[in-house]
């Protein structure tokens, strides 16, 4: 909920002047002082903003402050500028209604930054976007471009505005900024050649000094030295907290933003520098032979750099300082220039060219900035001019300036009580007629076209023959002797005959803000506003675009006779317009006061105060104000403020606000002319009435704080109590639920216990039962099993007892039958039947033996060592007899089997057994090897068919041996091939045979004990083959090739039987040595083959590798 609040809330003395109770002079002043220093700077009477310059950053300009006062009703918050601005923008965006800000106030008052505020906070409310922002920019910028060119540091404002101005700021139906005008009034632009001590000439001139670059000073032909520069004063140049040449920066930024070109800002920058140079050109007398005063130029480089930057022509300009010529109907009449003439002309010159030059800046801004399209606009004025002015010595422009002020002061009376007037009616009140002063007959005073003073001064100016100040101050004193506001020593009027505070060169005049004390003198002068036409037509003639503009009177193609307007005429037609243009504006004013003369803080002087309030007329503001009703206010608020004053009223109050209003005030003890109801508002005539509403407002919010205090305590309290009997409840639950779970636990063990304890006992006890019972039938069983035992012992006892008896019956009976039977049978058998019964027994005995035996029988494996078991001892011999010829009748069985080949494969078999077991390490490796003989296929390989064709006799055996070359052991291949008659040997490639050893030949074959394969095959000497020497071999079919030589050997009966030699050293006979071939078992050298190696002629050593 939005709470609303109220400019009565938190007041430091009173906001608004116009509740000030009781008013007078005094209590106004007090009421600003208790509130500058509660740093409450800004004031109300009504609508009407007191500003009081604070010097010093107050935190009340925040964007935040921004947004506090934003689309907030003026009353709503304590007086701020930003409630006026926003009420302003408000009314203009939303009703529609053009408005102006009229910011008056003494120099250093703070009436540029009130309108800088304003501007401010109109920027930061509206509308946003870039072209909005871009305007926006423009028009915040237009300031330190004016400021540079139209503000100056004087004894009471180090930046103070030296121009009136006047900016219509434009906006579109949404309220977006679009443009703006700019207006500007009277330059003070005798600054440019003289300052008053302690002030300085226009900033610009120091901005462009201190700020622009050494290079562009250059092309200005300027020196950075101020004191180079007459129309600079020295004594205050540099002014403390003010950077001139950051200003410089800031100022040619702001320019640019604001649309000026390069080049403009040059030519700018060039009249500047034109004007500081005019200011050194100085002038010396010099006398014609006439014998007329005359002036020279003293030092001409200055003219000459001042016309170089210009682009005149220096003599021209030369010329124009010395002559004037002044044409009168078709005459032309040239006369010299004195020297105080030369300084004058010198002097109008500079003043023309800057104040020429601000017009230019201030038509060049509007350029820029103004709104484009031609739709109507909202606009917004805001005017900063200066107050009132009352000096010790007050001239023509205090004067123009006191009238300025005059006419604001009228506008506002018309617009205040013309908008009080209408409000009343809107609020249908009865319009009772106000008290107050109409400054009207100040202003005809002055700007009467007949009488007034301006016109006659204007009169005075274009009258022929000689004019003064005096002569004006004479005709003023005769035509304005009645005015009751006009007062001078020489009026009619005796009452100031012997007035000594006014002396006789001035007049008087009754402002509506305080008597104001004028020096005639320079009035006319002032008024006139004199350049010599010579000086327009050489600035004319210049090739500057600038200064060509600036001076289109000096043309000489539209010479005008007619003098100029006076400055008096313009600035009053110019004030004219203005007036105009604010009547049609709903007015918003800003009254601005400076708290002391020392620009310092926390300084408050009455005296100084009291003196702006009167010439502001503050107090008659107030009392304007005051006229009729001193405070209104609409229904609603009014209600809602105030409906806890009546019981009826509050808290709610269901019909209509009006009423609501009325039921409450008719409830309260105020008189009924007090108040009055309008149609939406209800407004009170009495400031005390106000306060006795709010007092009553405050005694009860008091009442109404402690109800609620009470009513929140009590909730509060209540609120706790339940919560805690809550709590308690949920503890208590929680703890019984805990306690009984506890209890029940506890039962429930026990029971337990209890249960398994009695479940124990009854087990046991069935236990013991059941053990009892089994027992019990156990030792039936028992019993009876021993009983059956006992019974089946008894009966077999019994019975065995019964068989013996039997048995012993049958023996018995058997003897006796046999001693019958022998007795009987004796006397015939008695000789051999011992032998029959003997040979019977044996028989029977022998046929179960050989029965028993045939059942019994081994199998018929020649290897099957199985043989049955002797069942008699007396058969011994029989048995093994048996089984010998069982064993030789299954080997012939088996080897009656055999085929011719593989008898003749056995039998060699056998023979390689008797030759080799336990004799050679090699034989047992060959057992299970067959016998092939023929291993080169030598029938079938076409390889050998030359070799096969070339053996008579079949070839038993065909292999390749490795033959040792008997000179260095070294083997190589050969067949080897074993017919029934001899020994081959033949080339293993070509199938050659290389030697051929008749069997006859052979004496003696040798091997060793060893598992190697070397064989020596032993000649007889003598014979044909032993030539070249015995053969040593090695084969890895050795028992089978030594097998069949031994076996050809034994077959033919012409031939002996073939030696085999088995050791591990013998002898061999090559060629005609007997070498000895000797075998070491162990390690070999090169691996795990044979290596057989000559060792000298007598030996050949065979290492052969160990078989373990
Ligand atoms: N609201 C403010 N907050 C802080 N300082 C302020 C404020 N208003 C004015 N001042 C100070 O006072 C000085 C003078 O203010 P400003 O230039 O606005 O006066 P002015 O009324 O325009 O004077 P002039 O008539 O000479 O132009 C400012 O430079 C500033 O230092
Ligand atoms: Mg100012």
């Amino acid at each position: 909920m939005e709470v609303k609040t109220s400019l009565l809330d938190n007041m430091i003395g009173v906001g608004d002047m116009v509740l000030l109770e009781p008013l007078s002079e005094d209590s106004f002043i007090e009421n600003l002082k208790n509130r500058f220093e509660h740093n409450e700077i800004y004031t109300y009477i009504g609508s009407v903003v007191i500003s009081m310059n604070p010097y010093r950053t107050l935190p009340i300009f925040t964007p935040d402050k921004v947004e506090e006062y934003r689309n907030r009703n003026f009353y709503e918050l304590s007086p701020h500028i930003y409630a006026l601005a926003d009420e302003a923008y408000r009314s203009l965006r939303d009703q529609d209604k053009d408005q102006c800000i009229l910011i008056t106030g003494e120099s250093g008052a703070g009436k540029t930054e009130a309108s800088k505020l304003v501007m401010s906070y109109v920027a930061a409310v509206c509308g946003k976007g870039q072209e909005v922002n871009k305007v926006k920019e423009q028009l915040l910028q237009s300031n330190p471009v004016l400021e540079a060119f139209g503000n100056a540091k004087t004894v009471r404002n180090d930046n103070s505005s030296r121009f009136g101005k006047y900016m219509d700021i434009e906006f579109d139906f949404k309220g977006d900024p679009l443009g703006g005008v700019i207006s500007n009034y009277l330059l003070e632009k005798s600054r440019v050649v003289k300052q008053p001590r302690g002030e300085r000439n226009f900033h610009v001139f120091y901005q462009l000094l201190s700020g622009a670059s050494d290079e562009s000073l250059k092309k200005l032909k300027l020196h950075r030295d101020f004191s180079k520069y007459n129309y600079l004063s020295l004594d205050s140049a540099a002014v403390n907290g003010l950077d001139d040449a950051a200003n410089f920066r800031t100022v040619r930024n702001a320019m640019q933003i604001v649309g000026f070109m390069e080049d403009e800002v040059q030519s700018v920058l060039e009249l500047v520098a034109a004007v500081l140079k005019l200011g050194n050109i100085e002038f010396k007398p010099d006398s014609r032979s006439n014998g007329s005063d005359e002036s020279r130029i003293k030092d001409k480089n200055d003219l000459k750099e001042m016309c170089e930057l210009l682009g005149i022509e220096q003599s021209v300009l030369e010329r124009a300082f010395s002559y004037r010529t002044v044409e009168a109907k078709s005459e032309k009449v040239s006369t010299t220039l004195n020297v105080a003439q030369a300084y004058y002309a010198r002097d109008a010159l500079a003043k023309n060219l800057y104040s020429r030059l601000f017009s230019w800046l201030v038509t060049r801004i509007n350029e820029s900035i103004k709104a484009q399209g031609k739709t109507r606009h909202k606009v917004m004025g805001v005017l900063d001019i200066y107050g009132f002015e009352i000096f010790e010595d007050n001239s023509f422009e205090q004067f123009i300036i006191n009238y300025c002020n005059e006419k604001l002061q009228q506008i506002f009376i018309e617009l205040t009580l013309r908008e009080e007037q209408e409000e009343y009616i809107r609020e249908g009140i009865e319009w009772t007629n106000i008290e107050y002063f109409n400054n009207a007959v100040i202003c005809d005073l002055i700007e009467n076209n007949k009488n007034g003073i301006l016109a006659m001064l204007d009169e005075e100016c274009l009258r022929p023959g000689t004019v003064t100040d005096e002569t004006f101050l004479d005709k003023l004193s005769t035509i304005c002797a009645e005015h009751l506001h006009f007062e001078s020593r020489l009026s009619k009027n005796s009452k100031f005959l012997t007035d000594h505070s006014l002396p006789h060169n001035c007049f008087r005049i009754q402002h509506y803000a305080g008597k104001v004390l004028y020096r005639a003198e320079g009035f006319v002068d002032k008024n006139n506003d004199l350049l010599y036409r010579d000086l327009s037509q050489a600035m004319y003639k210049a090739n500057h675009s600038l200064i060509k503009q600036l001076f289109p009177e000096g043309n000489p193609a539209k010479v005008n006779l007619k003098r100029p307007p006076t400055a008096g005429f313009q600035f009053k037609a110019s004030v004219g317009t203005l007036m105009r243009n604010l009547q049609t504006k709903n007015p918003n004013y800003i009254r601005c006061i400076k708290p002391n003369d020392k620009k310092a803080s926390h300084i408050f002087t009455d005296s100084l105060v009291r003196h702006q309030v009167r010439y502001l007329g503050l107090m008659e503001n107030v009392r304007v104000r005051r006229a009729g009703y001193a405070f209104r206010q609409p229904y609603e608020p009014c209600l809602e403020r105030y409906k806890m004053l009546c019981k009826r009223t509050w808290p709610h109050w269901q019909g209509p606000a009006r009423e609501g209003v009325e039921v409450m005030m008719s409830a309260l003890p105020v008189q009924a002319e007090e108040f009055s109801y309008g149609r939406s508002k209800i407004f009170i005539r009495n400031p005390r009435t106000l306060f006795f509403l709010e007092e009553r407002r405050r005694q009860c919010l008091q009442d109404l704080a402690t109800l609620i205090q009470k009513i929140y305590r009590g909730w509060k309290c209540r609120t706790h109590f339940l919560l805690l009997k809550k709590s308690q409840i949920v503890v208590s639950a929680w703890y019984r639920r805990y306690a009984q779970q506890k209890k029940y636990q506890k039962i429930k063990s026990a029971t337990t216990v209890v249960q398994s304890y009695t479940r124990g006992w009854q087990a046991r006890k069935l236990l013991r039962e059941l053990k009892h019972q089994k027992r019990c039938e156990e030792a039936v069983t028992t019993i009876s099993a021993f009983w059956h035992g006992t019974q089946a012992r008894r009966e077999l006892r019994r019975l065995k007892e019964e068989a013996r008896r039997k048995h012993a019956v049958a023996v018995i009976w058997a003897y006796w039958q046999g001693l019958k039977i022998r007795r009987e049978y004796r006397k015939f058998f008695r000789a051999n039947a011992g032998r029959k019964i003997y040979d019977f027994t044996i028989q029977r005995i022998m046929q179960k033996y050989f029965l028993g035996l045939k059942s019994t029988m081994p199998s018929m494996s020649p290897i099957d060592k199985n043989w049955p078991a002797r069942p008699y001892l007396f058969l011994g011999g029989v048995h093994s007899e048996l089984r010998r010829i069982f064993h030789l009748w299954r080997c012939k069985k088996y080897r009656s089997k055999f085929t011719e080949e593989k008898k003749a494969v056995y039998e060699e078999k056998l023979e390689a057994s008797e030759i080799f077991k336990d004799k050679k390490a090699l034989y047992p490796s060959s057992v299970s090897q067959p016998f092939k003989g023929d291993y080169l296929e030598i029938n079938k390989n076409p390889k050998y068919q030359k070799l096969s064709i070339a053996m008579e006799d079949k070839v038993l055996l065909a292999d390749v041996v490795n033959k040792i070359n008997r000179a260095n052991g070294k083997g190589t291949a050969r067949l080897f091939l074993l017919t029934k008659n001899s020994v081959v040997l033949a080339d293993q490639k070509t199938g050659q045979v290389k030697a051929s050893v008749p069997l006859p030949d052979l004496s003696s074959v040798s091997v060793s004990t060893q598992s190697d394969g070397f064989f020596a095959l032993k000649l007889k000497e003598g014979s044909a083959s032993a030539v070249k020497g015995d053969f040593l071999l090695s084969s890895e079919h050795l028992i089978e090739i030594i097998t069949k030589i031994h076996r050809m050997g034994t077959r033919a009966a012409d031939r002996e039987q073939l030696d085999i030699d088995i050791s591990d050293e013998f002898l061999v006979q090559f060629k005609h040595d007997k070498v000895c071939v000797k075998f070491i078992p162990g390690v070999p050298k090169n691996g795990n083959s044979v290596s057989c190696k000559r060792k000298n002629n007598r030996l050949l050593e065979v290492s052969v590798p160990s078989t373990a």
